[in-house]
């Protein structure tokens, strides 16, 4: 029987959903709680249990650690690249000070493992594009990619200094049909999709040449829960996993698309998102985590359109 006792923040986001209802058919509904600002929706969480609550009140979250008596907490509550530049001040209190809070509950032994998410956004100028490494400088130039380098950071320092056991992930773009994505830089590559089957056509913010890695919702959560389940001594890495998953240019995700819809047409008119995009790798080298903890894919970009599409007309019923 599993001792865990998991929170999830941020649990009906476009991770959140898919993430909450994998840890229940691994541990049981009783073992899981959900927590969003939202209110409760029966049909995206089937965990047994749903905090209402903002993540910034640090007490409240603390009582709640209490009551449940939880050992492991997802924390995925967070403000994407594209909103966090409408709101730097209020992204950097949601992505940093929650963090700051669980590793400190951590620290004082009040829960044992920590899953936070970073992202690509940690990367910027002065590197090169194609395969960047987990170590290169990172010199982010969004606010989001800055609150996510200094959380990675924070991570190290609670590991290095108290031990507190928190991995981390860097997500490439994530790709998924349950729960739209909200605010991001590499939405455009869920959107289309909606597009593509509502409207036969889609206009793209991001120009027709742009790569940026990208990965499947299931290999993402298959990912999270791998590196959650790895022995704490085999990890190397202690600020965040690069992950890769693949690459595309909003031009070849189109052609895709086409194989499916052979109407479909995409056009281009890029928007202050385009910026962000260009400050970030076109793929990503993710081998000390495929070493570390056996990390692999099951979706290519083919796969995954097919996938996409047939999941999506059932749930849009076109
Ligand atoms: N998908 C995220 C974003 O675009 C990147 O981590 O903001």
């Amino acid at each position: 029987m599993t001792t865990e006792k998991i929170l999830i923040t941020g649990a009906l986001g476009q991770i959140g959903t898919e993430l909450t209802n994998r840890l229940v058919e691994i541990h049981g509904a009783e073992n899981v709680v959900a927590s969003g600002l939202d209110r409760w929706q029966k049909n995206l969480t089937s965990a047994a249990y749903y905090e209402r609550m903002d993540v910034s009140n640090t007490q409240l979250v603390r009582q709640v650690i209490k009551d449940y008596e939880i050992t492991t907490v997802y924390h995925l509550a967070s403000l994407l690249s594209g909103t966090s530049e409408k709101q730097p001040l209020f992204a950097w209190k949601l992505n940093i000070e929650p963090l700051l809070n669980f590793c400190e509950m951590a620290r004082e032994g009040l829960i044992s493992k920590i899953f936070w998410p970073s992202s690509i956004a940690v990367f910027g100028k002065g590197i090169p594009k194609e395969n960047v490494g987990q170590d290169v400088v990172l010199n982010p130039t969004t606010v989001y990619g800055i609150s996510k380098m200094a959380g990675e950071k924070w991570c190290e320092y609670y590991f290095d200094k108290h031990g507190v056991d928190v991995r981390s992930i860097r997500y490439p773009g994530l790709i998924s049909w349950k729960t739209p994505a909200g605010g991001g830089t590499t939405d455009y590559a869920v959107e289309i999709f909606y597009e593509a089957i509502e409207e036969k056509k889609y206009k793209s913010y991001i120009t027709e040449n742009t790569a940026m890695p990208m990965l499947y919702m299931d290999d993402a959560i298959e990912a999270t829960l791998q590196l959650m389940a790895a022995p704490k001594e085999k990890l190397t890495v202690h600020t965040s996993y690069n992950l890769g998953g693949m690459t595309f240019t909003p031009k070849e995700l189109a052609a895709e698309i086409k194989k499916e819809i052979p109407e479909f047409e995409i056009s281009y008119e890029a928007d202050f998102r385009q910026k962000i995009a260009e400050s970030w790798p076109a793929s990503i080298d993710d081998s000390i985590a495929k070493k570390d903890w056996d990390l692999n894919y099951t979706f290519d970009i083919s796969e995954m359109t097919k996938d996409m599409l047939k999941n999506l007309r059932i749930k849009l019923k076109k």
